[in-house]
């Protein structure tokens, strides 16, 4: 009786609540109405009156102000006029028909592109100590450069971040310690700003607390990503003993603030740095006075007009702001990067030349080489019997999961005393430790399946490990079912350098071709991401109640490549204040090589020979940046002709630049003035223009190319004289297919221009149609 009751109650109510079930449910939007004009000093009476004008264009359409201060949760002030507001699709696409409204887009969320490197890169002698000629001393640590890092906040007590040394905060800043709800944030000399933007997250359905209502980093990449662009030199640093030297920043001396725009992921496929916050952090670093921003975060690409990144990062380039992002770790995937604006620098991943390994004796005297970061050692130096975790299955267990070593699926009787082999993947890899230490086994090899290859990783285990690749792995397994009485033995693992080839292209770096506008060329270079060490949380992770805290630790990514490129950018920075940002990209892109430790063509993680859409111009060589010969510049309005190009209307411009803008008839994009030359669909011949720009002294260059596959191709000058510094030259470039080639694919080639002394090099990248 009860629930029939029930069910005649809850019917008229359905129906009544029936037409409501029509209207969407709330979600956020940035709405954007372009950007705000330059020059003057803004007061706080004008940032008023354009928040008025916002809460005024969206009542219109809510119908009341009142809604519109319940609606929205930014208003952007400073460069970016615009708002994020928490609306339904209709009240979306009704304020999209506003003729103010430049763009409505839903606020999604992006993700993180989860020391050795510096000597790697030429800056010191073995030892650790700095060569007098580096670009440290020439210039001079990045002194006072304020490097700006948008991720998942910092943890300011780390070493990286003592201010111990350093003078009064440059007159220029005007950014703040913003302080927590309930964490007293503790800024200094060094680390002179934070702020946290959460609002985004919130309004699509993150959570924040008292507690973690702070810029603090309880993630540990944020910290990681900053201390590796400008940390301080921390010596003595290790990890478990490994890898015993100093922790470096590229710009060491440079002040850093934090803009923490990444929370905790909401769900298993949604991320945690949002679109709304994102775009906040931009508009107020670039208010707040930062010289260089650092962006370890990336989502799917979209067009220009409509992608939150290429929006606020567009602000900060056309104010004289370098902005350094993260190519994505998607590889080895064609294109798969992410952050293709042209007036974005994309970073590639690459490997260092240290390793940490341990050696796998096999009982019929076969030596295996695999990656470690176990300190300690068998417990004696002896043959220990092996057993496959298949064989070492508990009775209630199946076959699959055993295999993989999954909890409580090892019969403890079975693996006592023994190596137990583990095979790799869908289990965390030192969860599987763990399983395996649990059942009582004294060491364990990790063995990559097939889709995992050639990639190990050195973990901080809890009992000896030895990770082996895919092949070996196949090679323990066929020793194993060879004999009646398999036994093995593991080394302890240790740190290795100057091995070879280095660097190599990291499997997960995304890859070219930018699937946007692929006439610009995407990643622009690679830089070291495989094993960086660097500054950490020191908050415990509930997650990983087993792992010590660890004050420095080592991450994989292309947001740990991101950084090392953003420590150099600011070195030139503090060298050289007056170079827009597009003369640093061009400086670092021309000098970079594409060659790895043996002098031979950098391969990629197969050990196949790597291409452009791998490494875009090369590894990034910061010997050389700092006196590049010639630069190809760019500047605000060649930004604005190149979206001219890819056939913006006035609307779409009016995103980007305020004032009325006329394209320049027929601007072909291929003769915007981008440091490497991609053709992606050459017919019989094409010309294309540059413009040099002389930062040396006065000289004589000589173009020289290398000819991509069944292109010929001609420069016309071919010598160019330079007679002052600072003196521009134009020259063309002139593609002519041959005959007999093959259609739709890619060709790699490079132009160089060469004085005797400077090697200015730009890769081409052809496709024939
Ligand atoms: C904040 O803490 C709460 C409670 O511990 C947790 O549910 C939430 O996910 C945390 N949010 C962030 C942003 O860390
Ligand atoms: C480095 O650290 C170790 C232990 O962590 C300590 O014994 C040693 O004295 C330190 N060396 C220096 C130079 O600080
Ligand atoms: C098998 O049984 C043990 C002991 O009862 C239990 O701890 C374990 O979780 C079980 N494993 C599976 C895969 O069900
Ligand atoms: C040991 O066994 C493996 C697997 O059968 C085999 O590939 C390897 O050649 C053997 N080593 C020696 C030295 O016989
Ligand atoms: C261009 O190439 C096509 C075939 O690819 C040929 O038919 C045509 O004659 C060529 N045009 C010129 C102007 O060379």
């Amino acid at each position: 009786m009860g629930l029939l009751f029930l069910a005649e109650w809850l019917l008229p109510l359905l129906l009544l609540c029936a037409p409501l079930s029509h209207a969407s449910p709330a979600k956020s939007y940035v709405v954007y109405l372009g950007p705000h004009k330059q020059g003057a000093e803004v007061t706080e009476r004008d940032i008023d009156a354009v928040r008025t004008s916002h809460y005024n264009l969206l009542g219109s359409i809510l119908g009341s102000s009142e809604r519109a201060h319940q609606s929205i949760i930014y208003s952007y002030t400073h460069y970016i006029n615009g708002f994020a507001a928490v609306l339904d699709d209709a009240e979306a696409a009704e304020i999209a028909k506003n003729p103010n409204v430049l763009s409505v887009f839903p606020n999604k969320a992006k993700e993180l592109h989860t020391t050795r490197s510096w000597h790697f890169l030429g800056l010191e002698k073995d030892g650790g100590v700095i060569r007098p000629d580096s670009i440290w001393e020439k210039a001079r640590f990045g002194e006072d450069t304020i490097i700006a890092n948008l991720d998942t906040g910092v943890w300011p007590e780390s070493a990286s971040f003592s201010d111990e040394g350093f003078g009064p905060i440059p007159s220029r800043w005007k950014g703040i310690c913003q302080q927590g709800i309930k964490d007293k944030f503790p800024c200094n000399r060094k680390l002179i700003g934070v702020r946290y933007f959460d609002k985004g997250y919130i309004a699509e359905g993150g959570i924040v607390t008292a507690e973690n209502a702070t810029a603090r980093d309880f993630a540990g990449h944020g910290s990681h990503t900053l201390s590796t662009a400008g940390g301080n030199f921390v010596h003595n640093v290790s990890i478990y003993g490994f890898a015993k030297g100093s922790a470096k920043g590229g710009s060491p001396s440079a002040r850093v603030a934090a803009y923490k725009v990444c929370w905790p992921p909401v769900s298993e496929d949604q991320g945690g740095c949002f679109d709304a916050d994102i775009l906040a952090a931009f508009d107020t670093a670039i208010a707040d006075g930062v010289d260089v921003i650092s962006f370890s975060v990336g989502g799917d690409p979209s067009e220009f007009f409509s992608d939150s990144i290429a929006i606020g990062s567009f602000h900060a380039v056309a104010k004289g702001i370098p902005v350094v992002a993260s190519a994505s770790n998607s590889g080895p995937k064609a294109g798969t990067v992410t952050n293709v604006a042209p007036w974005l620098f994309t970073i590639a991943a690459s490997t260092l030349d240290r390793e940490f390994r341990s050696y796998v004796a096999l009982g019929n005297r076969t030596h295996l080489v695999g990656t470690s970061f176990s300190a300690r050692g068998l417990p004696a130096e002896k043959f220990y019997p092996l057993i496959t975790a298949v064989d070492a299955k508990a009775a209630n267990a199946t076959i699959t999961d055993a295999i993989l070593c999954k909890p409580g699926t090892l019969d403890p009787n079975k693996v006592k005393g023994k190596i137990l082999i583990c095979l790799r993947g869908l289990t965390p890899r030192l969860d599987k430790g763990v399983q395996a230490r649990k059942a009582g086994a004294v060491g364990m090899i990790l063995a990559n399946d097939e889709a995992d290859g050639e990639e190990t990783k050195p973990d901080p285990h809890v009992l000896p490990v030895s990770h082996i690749n895919y092949r070996d792995g196949l090679t323990v397994y066929a020793y194993y079912a060879s004999t009646r009485s398999p036994v093995a033995y593991i080394t302890r693992a240790r740190t290795v350098l100057d091995t070879k080839p280095a660097p190599f292209v990291a499997k997960f770096s995304s890859r070219g071709p930018n699937t946007i506008e692929p006439a610009i060329l995407k990643p622009d270079i690679t830089a070291p991401g495989v094993d960086v060490i660097a500054a950490y949380t020191e908050a415990p992770d509930p997650e990983q109640p087993y792992e010590p805290i660890l004050p420095y630790n080592l991450l994989s990514g292309t947001s740990m490549s991101c950084p090392h490129v953003s420590g150099i950018v600011g070195l030139i920075r503090t060298a050289y204040p007056k170079w827009s940002p597009a003369a640093i990209k061009s400086a670092i892109m021309t000098t970079a090589v594409s060659r790895d430790n043996r002098k031979l063509p950098i391969l990629d993680s197969s050990f196949k020979k790597a291409n452009a859409f791998d490494y875009g111009a090369g590894h990034i060589r910061p010997s050389h940046v700092l006196d590049p010969g010639l630069v190809y510049d760019l500047g605000r309005y060649d930004y604005i002709n190149f979206l001219c190009g890819r056939g913006y209307t006035t609307s779409m411009i009016r995103v980007f630049e305020d004032e009325p803008y006329t394209c320049p008839p027929k601007f072909s994009i291929s003769n915007f003035n981008y440091p490497s030359i991609t053709i992606p669909g050459l017919r019989n011949w094409t010309a294309v223009y540059r413009r040099v720009t002389n930062v040396g002294p006065p000289g004589k260059y000589v173009a020289r190319v290398d000819e991509p596959e069944g292109v010929a191709v001609s420069v016309r000058p071919s010598v160019l004289v330079f007679k002052e510094t600072g003196e521009e030259k134009e020259f063309n470039v002139v593609f002519k297919t041959k005959a007999g080639v093959r259609t739709g694919e890619y060709v790699y080639g490079s132009l160089v221009w060469s004085d005797g002394k400077h090697i200015v090099r730009s890769p081409l990248v052809v496709r024939h149609q």
